[in-house]
């Protein structure tokens, strides 16, 4: 069984079918193709996964595709090059093996 599902990624609109249970996670590095959200984890613990849901920090791998639904998802990919967390994480060395640094900016 799948679903209609429609919101926003970065500016962009998503539209599509999915299982309702399928984790944004998944739909993101899928079907969006934005590979900077990482799976560490799966559990909601690690942050790797972090995305801004409506402004506000979620885990990925924990929020259903369907209740994304009508709402905002912004990634990584989606702030500014001149955003100052790249800036700070760069001289701090903020960053260590690299895979859980999309979700901690
Ligand atoms: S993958 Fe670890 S919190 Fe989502």
């Amino acid at each position: 069984m799948t679903v209609p599902c429609q919101f926003i990624v970065n500016g962009s609109i998503v539209s599509g079918r999915f299982a309702p249970m399928r984790r944004l996670l998944d739909v993101l590095r899928g079907e969006c193709g934005l590979i900077a959200t990482k799976e560490g984890c799966g559990e909601g613990e690690c942050g790797s996964c972090a995305v801004l849901l409506d402004g506000a920090l979620v885990t990925s791998c924990l929020v259903p595709v369907a209740e994304v639904h009508g709402r905002e998802v912004t990634t990584l990919e989606g702030l500014p090059a001149d955003d100052p967390l790249f800036a700070a994480f760069m001289a701090t060395g903020g960053t260590q093996c690299g895979i859980c640094t999309p979700g901690m900016i």
